[in-house]
Protein backbone atom coordinates (compact mmCIF):
# COMPACT_ATOMS: atom_id res chain seq x y z
CA UNK A 1 0.00 0.00 0.00
CA UNK A 2 1.31 3.62 -0.74
CA UNK A 3 1.90 6.20 2.05
CA UNK A 4 -0.08 8.57 2.09
CA UNK A 5 1.80 12.16 2.28
CA UNK A 6 0.74 15.67 1.54
CA UNK A 7 1.64 15.43 -1.71
CA UNK A 8 0.94 12.01 -2.86
CA UNK A 9 -2.23 13.44 -4.59
CA UNK A 10 0.32 14.09 -7.42
CA UNK A 11 0.68 10.39 -8.36
CA UNK A 12 -2.98 10.03 -9.42
CA UNK A 13 -5.43 11.08 -11.73
CA UNK A 14 -6.86 14.71 -11.31
CA UNK A 15 -9.48 16.46 -12.52
CA UNK A 16 -10.34 20.16 -12.95
CA UNK A 17 -6.62 21.39 -12.44
CA UNK A 18 -5.16 24.36 -14.28
CA UNK A 19 -2.13 24.59 -16.11
CA UNK A 20 0.46 27.46 -15.48
CA UNK A 21 2.58 28.48 -18.02
CA UNK A 22 5.19 28.74 -15.62
CA UNK A 23 5.93 26.24 -13.52
CA UNK A 24 9.15 28.04 -11.46
CA UNK A 25 6.99 31.03 -10.83
CA UNK A 26 4.15 28.15 -9.49
CA UNK A 27 6.78 26.50 -7.83
CA UNK A 28 8.20 29.88 -6.35
CA UNK A 29 4.87 30.79 -4.82
CA UNK A 30 4.10 27.75 -3.24
CA UNK A 31 7.54 27.35 -1.60
CA UNK A 32 6.13 30.95 -0.12
CA UNK A 33 2.87 29.98 0.97
CA UNK A 34 4.43 26.91 2.55
CA UNK A 35 6.36 29.74 4.89
CA UNK A 36 3.05 31.34 5.89
CA UNK A 37 0.93 30.90 9.10
CA UNK A 38 -1.53 28.57 8.89
CA UNK A 39 -5.09 30.30 8.76
CA UNK A 40 -6.79 27.87 10.84
CA UNK A 41 -5.46 25.94 14.21
CA UNK A 42 -5.56 22.15 14.48
CA UNK A 43 -7.62 22.23 17.38
CA UNK A 44 -10.17 24.26 16.31
CA UNK A 45 -11.02 21.80 13.53
CA UNK A 46 -11.32 18.95 16.51
CA UNK A 47 -13.71 21.02 18.21
CA UNK A 48 -15.82 21.56 15.15
CA UNK A 49 -15.37 17.86 14.42
CA UNK A 50 -16.93 16.99 17.98
CA UNK A 51 -19.79 19.30 16.99
CA UNK A 52 -20.66 17.66 13.85
CA UNK A 53 -20.38 14.04 15.84
CA UNK A 54 -23.35 15.69 17.73
CA UNK A 55 -24.83 16.63 14.13
CA UNK A 56 -24.58 12.67 13.31
CA UNK A 57 -26.47 11.98 16.45
CA UNK A 58 -29.16 14.02 15.49
CA UNK A 59 -28.41 16.61 18.36
CA UNK A 60 -27.68 19.75 16.43
CA UNK A 61 -27.93 20.91 12.57
CA UNK A 62 -25.24 21.91 10.46
CA UNK A 63 -25.89 25.11 8.49
CA UNK A 64 -22.82 26.21 5.99
CA UNK A 65 -23.38 28.53 3.42
CA UNK A 66 -22.19 31.87 2.13
CA UNK A 67 -20.75 32.33 -1.68
CA UNK A 68 -20.69 29.91 -4.91
CA UNK A 69 -17.30 31.71 -5.45
CA UNK A 70 -15.73 34.50 -3.36
CA UNK A 71 -14.48 36.90 -5.69
CA UNK A 72 -11.31 39.46 -5.27
CA UNK A 73 -13.88 42.57 -6.72
CA UNK A 74 -16.36 41.85 -3.76
CA UNK A 75 -13.83 41.83 -1.07
CA UNK A 76 -15.30 44.35 1.48
CA UNK A 77 -16.65 44.43 4.89
CA UNK A 78 -19.81 44.77 4.54
CA UNK A 79 -20.08 41.82 2.49
CA UNK A 80 -18.66 39.61 5.41
CA UNK A 81 -20.63 41.37 7.59
CA UNK A 82 -23.97 40.93 6.02
CA UNK A 83 -23.38 37.26 5.24
CA UNK A 84 -22.52 36.92 8.69
CA UNK A 85 -25.73 38.57 10.14
CA UNK A 86 -27.76 36.16 7.48
CA UNK A 87 -26.50 33.58 8.94
CA UNK A 88 -26.65 34.57 12.48
CA UNK A 89 -30.08 35.23 11.25
CA UNK A 90 -30.98 31.64 10.16
CA UNK A 91 -29.16 30.14 13.19
CA UNK A 92 -31.17 31.91 15.51
CA UNK A 93 -34.52 30.85 13.69
CA UNK A 94 -33.32 27.18 13.72
CA UNK A 95 -32.23 27.08 17.36
CA UNK A 96 -35.01 28.52 18.82
CA UNK A 97 -38.09 27.70 16.86
CA UNK A 98 -36.60 24.31 15.53
CA UNK A 99 -34.91 23.37 18.58
CA UNK A 100 -31.78 22.26 18.18
CA UNK A 101 -28.25 23.70 18.28
CA UNK A 102 -26.92 25.19 14.71
CA UNK A 103 -22.97 24.14 13.80
CA UNK A 104 -22.23 27.68 11.91
CA UNK A 105 -20.03 26.83 9.06
CA UNK A 106 -19.02 29.40 6.49
CA UNK A 107 -18.54 28.61 2.57
CA UNK A 108 -16.04 31.61 3.37
CA UNK A 109 -12.28 32.56 3.80
CA UNK A 110 -11.40 30.54 0.83
CA UNK A 111 -13.89 29.54 -1.25
CA UNK A 112 -12.24 30.79 -4.57
CA UNK A 113 -11.49 27.70 -6.97
CA UNK A 114 -14.79 25.86 -9.07
CA UNK A 115 -14.88 23.45 -11.01
CA UNK A 116 -16.51 23.72 -14.20
CA UNK A 117 -18.42 21.30 -16.75
CA UNK A 118 -16.19 22.57 -19.71
CA UNK A 119 -12.65 23.74 -20.22
CA UNK A 120 -13.79 25.71 -22.51
CA UNK A 121 -16.33 29.35 -22.87
CA UNK A 122 -17.48 30.31 -26.32
CA UNK A 123 -18.94 33.59 -27.01
CA UNK A 124 -19.92 35.63 -29.74
CA UNK A 125 -17.63 32.48 -31.84
CA UNK A 126 -14.66 33.21 -29.52
CA UNK A 127 -13.53 30.31 -27.73
CA UNK A 128 -11.24 30.93 -24.70
CA UNK A 129 -10.05 28.85 -21.59
CA UNK A 130 -13.15 28.96 -18.90
CA UNK A 131 -13.03 31.01 -15.84
CA UNK A 132 -11.82 28.67 -12.61
CA UNK A 133 -11.94 31.47 -9.80
CA UNK A 134 -10.12 33.89 -8.58
CA UNK A 135 -7.39 31.97 -7.15
CA UNK A 136 -6.59 30.75 -10.61
CA UNK A 137 -7.82 33.04 -13.00
CA UNK A 138 -9.52 36.17 -14.28
CA UNK A 139 -12.99 36.45 -15.18
CA UNK A 140 -13.33 38.51 -17.72
CA UNK A 141 -13.70 37.52 -21.47
CA UNK A 142 -10.04 38.06 -22.80
CA UNK A 143 -7.48 35.71 -23.43
CA UNK A 144 -4.66 37.21 -21.17
CA UNK A 145 -7.40 37.12 -18.09
CA UNK A 146 -7.59 33.54 -18.26
CA UNK A 147 -4.30 32.80 -18.30
CA UNK A 148 -3.39 31.01 -15.10
CA UNK A 149 -1.49 33.25 -12.38
CA UNK A 150 0.07 31.60 -9.32
CA UNK A 151 0.15 34.91 -7.74
CA UNK A 152 -3.41 35.02 -7.22
CA UNK A 153 -2.54 32.17 -4.53
CA UNK A 154 -1.05 34.94 -2.55
CA UNK A 155 -3.31 37.38 -3.29
CA UNK A 156 -6.56 34.54 -2.24
CA UNK A 157 -4.54 33.56 0.93
CA UNK A 158 -4.12 37.41 2.03
CA UNK A 159 -8.18 37.66 1.31
CA UNK A 160 -9.13 34.67 3.10
CA UNK A 161 -7.09 35.52 6.19
CA UNK A 162 -8.54 39.14 6.44
CA UNK A 163 -11.74 37.39 5.82
CA UNK A 164 -11.30 35.00 8.87
CA UNK A 165 -9.67 37.80 11.51
CA UNK A 166 -12.74 39.70 10.89
CA UNK A 167 -15.22 36.54 11.28
CA UNK A 168 -13.54 36.02 14.62
CA UNK A 169 -13.82 39.53 15.91
CA UNK A 170 -17.63 39.30 14.40
CA UNK A 171 -18.44 35.93 16.70
CA UNK A 172 -16.10 36.73 19.87
CA UNK A 173 -16.86 40.89 19.92
CA UNK A 174 -20.19 41.31 20.55
CA UNK A 175 -22.04 41.31 16.74
CA UNK A 176 -23.07 37.46 17.40
CA UNK A 177 -24.44 38.35 21.02
CA UNK A 178 -28.47 37.03 21.18
CA UNK A 179 -28.91 40.74 22.36
CA UNK A 180 -28.01 42.15 18.62
CA UNK A 181 -30.76 39.51 17.24
CA UNK A 182 -32.71 42.48 16.23
CA UNK A 183 -29.94 44.51 14.36
CA UNK A 184 -29.45 40.76 12.08
CA UNK A 185 -32.25 42.32 10.33
CA UNK A 186 -30.75 44.02 6.87
CA UNK A 187 -31.66 47.27 6.48
CA UNK A 188 -33.13 46.42 3.03
CA UNK A 189 -35.54 43.50 4.39
CA UNK A 190 -38.43 43.64 2.57
CA UNK A 191 -41.28 44.29 5.18
CA UNK A 192 -42.90 40.80 4.14
CA UNK A 193 -44.02 37.98 5.58
CA UNK A 194 -40.73 36.67 6.52
CA UNK A 195 -39.20 39.44 8.17
CA UNK A 196 -42.57 40.21 10.08
CA UNK A 197 -41.88 36.44 11.58
CA UNK A 198 -38.33 37.10 12.15
CA UNK A 199 -39.08 40.19 14.39
CA UNK A 200 -41.44 38.29 16.10
CA UNK A 201 -39.26 35.71 17.46
CA UNK A 202 -36.75 38.44 17.79
CA UNK A 203 -39.47 40.21 20.35
CA UNK A 204 -39.67 36.29 22.25
CA UNK A 205 -35.62 35.83 22.44
CA UNK A 206 -35.72 39.91 24.08
CA UNK A 207 -38.73 39.06 26.53
CA UNK A 208 -36.52 35.40 27.50
CA UNK A 209 -33.47 37.45 27.43
CA UNK A 210 -35.07 40.29 30.34
CA UNK A 211 -36.11 37.45 32.04
CA UNK A 212 -32.88 35.98 32.31
CA UNK A 213 -30.81 38.99 33.25
CA UNK A 214 -32.64 39.24 35.73
CA UNK A 215 -31.82 36.08 37.33
CA UNK A 216 -28.53 36.92 36.87
CA UNK A 217 -27.49 35.68 33.81
CA UNK A 218 -26.32 38.10 31.00
CA UNK A 219 -23.98 37.35 28.45
CA UNK A 220 -21.29 39.16 30.38
CA UNK A 221 -22.13 36.32 33.07
CA UNK A 222 -22.68 33.88 30.57
CA UNK A 223 -20.06 33.81 27.78
CA UNK A 224 -22.26 31.54 25.10
CA UNK A 225 -25.04 33.98 25.44
CA UNK A 226 -22.38 36.75 23.76
CA UNK A 227 -20.37 34.64 21.28
CA UNK A 228 -20.57 31.88 18.82
CA UNK A 229 -18.39 29.41 17.66
CA UNK A 230 -17.96 30.54 13.08
CA UNK A 231 -15.75 28.35 11.18
CA UNK A 232 -15.17 28.22 7.70
CA UNK A 233 -14.94 25.64 4.79
CA UNK A 234 -13.84 25.66 0.90
CA UNK A 235 -13.93 22.63 -1.55
CA UNK A 236 -10.65 21.51 -1.50
CA UNK A 237 -10.31 21.85 -5.39
CA UNK A 238 -6.93 23.30 -6.04
CA UNK A 239 -4.34 20.99 -4.90
CA UNK A 240 -0.87 22.55 -4.85
CA UNK A 241 -3.04 25.49 -2.79
CA UNK A 242 -3.87 22.84 -0.26
CA UNK A 243 -0.96 20.88 0.08
CA UNK A 244 0.91 24.34 0.70
CA UNK A 245 -1.04 24.61 4.00
CA UNK A 246 -1.00 20.99 5.22
CA UNK A 247 0.93 20.90 8.65
CA UNK A 248 1.80 18.49 11.44
CA UNK A 249 -0.11 19.60 14.44
CA UNK A 250 2.48 19.77 17.18
CA UNK A 251 0.15 18.38 19.73
CA UNK A 252 -1.10 15.16 17.88
CA UNK A 253 1.13 14.76 15.20
CA UNK A 254 -1.34 14.81 13.07
CA UNK A 255 -1.57 16.34 9.46
CA UNK A 256 -4.18 18.85 8.93
CA UNK A 257 -5.30 20.92 6.02
CA UNK A 258 -4.84 24.55 7.69
CA UNK A 259 -6.55 26.94 5.08
CA UNK A 260 -10.22 25.95 6.71
CA UNK A 261 -11.34 24.47 9.42
CA UNK A 262 -13.76 21.78 7.28
CA UNK A 263 -12.95 21.05 3.55
CA UNK A 264 -14.97 19.58 0.69
CA UNK A 265 -14.62 17.31 -2.12
CA UNK A 266 -16.69 18.10 -5.51
CA UNK A 267 -19.09 15.99 -7.26
CA UNK A 268 -17.02 16.10 -10.16
CA UNK A 269 -13.48 15.02 -8.20
CA UNK A 270 -14.78 12.18 -5.98
CA UNK A 271 -13.32 9.52 -7.83
CA UNK A 272 -12.07 6.51 -5.53
CA UNK A 273 -8.51 6.71 -7.25
CA UNK A 274 -8.42 10.03 -7.92
CA UNK A 275 -6.36 12.54 -6.47
CA UNK A 276 -8.61 14.77 -4.00
CA UNK A 277 -9.68 12.00 -2.64
CA UNK A 278 -5.99 10.71 -1.78
CA UNK A 279 -5.09 14.17 -0.26
CA UNK A 280 -8.82 14.34 1.83
CA UNK A 281 -7.47 11.06 3.31
CA UNK A 282 -4.85 11.85 5.07
CA UNK A 283 -5.55 15.31 6.86
CA UNK A 284 -7.65 15.45 10.01
CA UNK A 285 -9.92 18.13 9.32
CA UNK A 286 -13.68 17.03 9.41
CA UNK A 287 -15.03 16.77 5.64
CA UNK A 288 -16.84 16.30 3.40
CA UNK A 289 -18.03 14.76 -0.54
CA UNK A 290 -20.93 15.66 -2.72
CA UNK A 291 -23.54 13.39 -3.67
CA UNK A 292 -25.21 14.32 -6.88
CA UNK A 293 -27.92 12.14 -8.68
CA UNK A 294 -24.74 9.96 -10.51
CA UNK A 295 -23.69 8.58 -6.86
CA UNK A 296 -23.95 4.45 -6.57
CA UNK A 297 -24.71 3.14 -2.98
CA UNK A 298 -21.39 0.72 -3.46
CA UNK A 299 -19.15 3.92 -4.48
CA UNK A 300 -20.28 5.96 -1.73
CA UNK A 301 -19.36 3.19 1.14
CA UNK A 302 -16.34 2.74 -0.53
CA UNK A 303 -15.44 6.69 -0.38
CA UNK A 304 -16.62 6.60 3.15
CA UNK A 305 -14.14 3.81 4.15
CA UNK A 306 -11.35 5.12 2.31
CA UNK A 307 -12.32 8.81 3.81
CA UNK A 308 -13.11 7.75 7.25
CA UNK A 309 -11.50 4.46 7.58
CA UNK A 310 -12.09 4.75 11.73
CA UNK A 311 -16.10 5.46 11.43
CA UNK A 312 -15.38 8.60 13.29
CA UNK A 313 -19.02 10.31 13.92
CA UNK A 314 -18.27 14.02 12.99
CA UNK A 315 -15.08 13.42 10.33
CA UNK A 316 -17.70 12.42 7.27
CA UNK A 317 -20.47 14.80 6.19
CA UNK A 318 -22.38 13.66 2.71
CA UNK A 319 -23.66 16.55 0.89
CA UNK A 320 -26.57 15.41 -1.37
CA UNK A 321 -27.41 17.82 -4.12
CA UNK A 322 -29.96 15.46 -6.64
CA UNK A 323 -32.32 18.45 -7.40
CA UNK A 324 -36.15 18.57 -6.47
CA UNK A 325 -38.33 15.72 -7.54
CA UNK A 326 -35.12 13.53 -7.91
CA UNK A 327 -33.81 13.29 -4.15
CA UNK A 328 -36.28 10.32 -3.74
CA UNK A 329 -34.76 8.34 -6.75
CA UNK A 330 -31.35 8.66 -4.88
CA UNK A 331 -31.21 9.57 -0.85
CA UNK A 332 -32.86 6.16 0.18
CA UNK A 333 -30.73 3.65 -1.44
CA UNK A 334 -27.76 5.86 -0.27
CA UNK A 335 -29.38 6.05 3.45
CA UNK A 336 -30.00 2.05 3.26
CA UNK A 337 -26.46 1.33 2.30
CA UNK A 338 -24.71 3.88 4.88
CA UNK A 339 -27.10 2.59 7.67
CA UNK A 340 -26.62 -1.63 6.69
CA UNK A 341 -22.87 -0.85 6.49
CA UNK A 342 -23.02 0.53 10.35
CA UNK A 343 -21.40 4.21 9.39
CA UNK A 344 -21.46 7.33 10.95
CA UNK A 345 -21.78 10.32 8.52
CA UNK A 346 -23.74 13.57 8.82
CA UNK A 347 -26.36 14.13 6.39
CA UNK A 348 -26.48 17.65 4.68
CA UNK A 349 -28.53 18.67 1.85
CA UNK A 350 -27.33 20.79 -1.11
CA UNK A 351 -30.77 22.29 -2.46
CA UNK A 352 -28.32 24.41 -4.83
CA UNK A 353 -26.84 22.18 -7.12
CA UNK A 354 -29.40 20.19 -8.95
CA UNK A 355 -31.68 22.78 -8.95
CA UNK A 356 -30.28 25.16 -11.74
CA UNK A 357 -31.26 26.24 -14.84
CA UNK A 358 -31.35 28.85 -17.82
CA UNK A 359 -34.04 31.62 -17.28
CA UNK A 360 -35.68 32.75 -20.43
CA UNK A 361 -33.28 35.89 -20.47
CA UNK A 362 -30.61 33.65 -20.33
CA UNK A 363 -29.45 34.25 -16.94
CA UNK A 364 -28.19 30.87 -14.83
CA UNK A 365 -30.69 31.13 -11.69
CA UNK A 366 -32.29 28.84 -8.99
CA UNK A 367 -36.43 28.22 -8.35
CA UNK A 368 -36.61 29.46 -4.86
CA UNK A 369 -39.71 27.02 -4.99
CA UNK A 370 -37.08 23.77 -6.13
CA UNK A 371 -35.00 24.72 -3.62
CA UNK A 372 -37.88 24.66 -0.60
CA UNK A 373 -39.12 21.73 -2.54
CA UNK A 374 -35.91 19.78 -2.34
CA UNK A 375 -35.28 20.13 1.27
CA UNK A 376 -38.56 18.98 2.58
CA UNK A 377 -37.98 16.35 0.44
CA UNK A 378 -34.44 15.60 2.07
CA UNK A 379 -36.64 15.73 5.65
CA UNK A 380 -39.30 13.62 4.69
CA UNK A 381 -37.02 11.26 3.22
CA UNK A 382 -34.97 11.12 6.57
CA UNK A 383 -38.01 10.77 8.33
CA UNK A 384 -39.36 7.65 6.41
CA UNK A 385 -35.63 5.97 6.80
CA UNK A 386 -35.68 6.65 10.60
CA UNK A 387 -32.36 9.01 10.08
CA UNK A 388 -31.17 11.85 10.70
CA UNK A 389 -31.52 14.95 8.19
CA UNK A 390 -28.05 16.84 9.63
CA UNK A 391 -27.69 20.04 7.86
CA UNK A 392 -27.98 22.38 4.97
CA UNK A 393 -25.30 23.30 2.46
CA UNK A 394 -26.28 26.97 0.62
CA UNK A 395 -25.21 29.43 -1.71
CA UNK A 396 -26.57 32.25 -0.07
CA UNK A 397 -25.40 36.19 0.50
CA UNK A 398 -26.56 38.85 3.10
CA UNK A 399 -26.52 41.06 -0.17
CA UNK A 400 -30.09 42.04 -1.47
CA UNK A 401 -28.93 40.44 -4.62
CA UNK A 402 -31.40 39.37 -7.67
CA UNK A 403 -29.73 35.87 -8.76
CA UNK A 404 -32.58 33.19 -7.65
CA UNK A 405 -36.17 33.84 -9.07
CA UNK A 406 -39.55 33.10 -6.51
CA UNK A 407 -39.59 33.48 -2.82
CA UNK A 408 -42.28 35.40 -0.88
CA UNK A 409 -40.96 38.81 -1.66
CA UNK A 410 -41.01 37.26 -5.59
CA UNK A 411 -38.01 38.04 -7.47
CA UNK A 412 -39.13 37.77 -11.18
CA UNK A 413 -37.07 36.49 -14.36
CA UNK A 414 -37.18 40.62 -15.32
CA UNK A 415 -35.32 41.23 -12.09
CA UNK A 416 -32.03 39.33 -12.19
CA UNK A 417 -30.71 41.31 -14.49
CA UNK A 418 -31.29 44.48 -11.56
CA UNK A 419 -28.56 42.81 -8.68
CA UNK A 420 -26.92 39.89 -10.65
CA UNK A 421 -23.27 40.09 -9.30
CA UNK A 422 -22.61 36.44 -8.38
CA UNK A 423 -19.12 35.08 -9.79
CA UNK A 424 -20.25 32.03 -10.09
CA UNK A 425 -23.78 30.05 -9.27
CA UNK A 426 -26.59 32.24 -8.39
CA UNK A 427 -27.36 32.72 -4.65
CA UNK A 428 -30.48 33.02 -2.10
CA UNK A 429 -30.51 36.43 -0.97
CA UNK A 430 -30.79 37.41 2.64
CA UNK A 431 -35.20 37.35 2.59
CA UNK A 432 -34.52 33.87 0.41
CA UNK A 433 -32.46 32.49 3.20
CA UNK A 434 -34.43 33.57 6.07
CA UNK A 435 -37.53 31.91 4.56
CA UNK A 436 -35.58 28.69 4.09
CA UNK A 437 -34.58 28.78 7.38
CA UNK A 438 -38.20 29.42 8.62
CA UNK A 439 -39.04 26.05 6.26
CA UNK A 440 -36.10 24.13 8.08
CA UNK A 441 -37.08 25.02 11.73
CA UNK A 442 -40.35 23.83 11.00
CA UNK A 443 -39.29 20.84 9.93
CA UNK A 444 -36.51 20.07 12.42
CA UNK A 445 -39.69 20.60 15.05
CA UNK A 446 -41.62 17.68 13.40
CA UNK A 447 -38.85 15.84 13.18
CA UNK A 448 -37.63 15.99 17.47
C1 LIG B 1 -20.23 23.99 -5.42
O1 LIG B 1 -20.49 23.62 -4.26
O2 LIG B 1 -20.04 25.17 -5.73
C2 LIG B 1 -20.19 22.96 -6.49
C3 LIG B 1 -19.55 23.17 -7.61
O3 LIG B 1 -20.90 21.88 -6.19
P1 LIG B 1 -20.91 20.42 -6.81
O4 LIG B 1 -19.51 19.88 -6.67
O5 LIG B 1 -21.90 19.72 -5.96
O6 LIG B 1 -21.35 20.56 -8.25
CO1 LIG C 1 -21.80 26.62 -6.86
Amino acid sequence: MSIWSPSSWREKPILQQPTYPNKDELNRVLSELKNYPPLVFAGEARSLKSQLANVANGEAFLLQGGDCAESFSEFHADNIRDSFKAMMQMAVVMTYAGGLPVVKVGRMAGQFAKPRSSDTETFDGVTLASYRGDIINGSEFTKTARVPDPERMIRAYNQASSTLNLLRAFATGGMADLNQVHQWTQDFAHQGEVTKKYEQLAEEIGKSLKFMEACGITSKTYKTLGETDFYTSHEALLLPYEEAFTRKDSLTDDWYDTSAHMLWIGDRTRQLDGAHVEFLKGVKNPIGVKAGPTMDPQDLIKLAHALNPENEAGRLNVIVRMGAGKVGDGLPNLIRAVEKEGLKVVWSCDPMHGNTIKSSNNYKTRPVDAILTEMKEFFQIHKAEGTHAGGVHLEMTGKNVTECIGGSFTVTEEDLSSRYHTHCDPRLNADQALELAFLIADSLKEAH
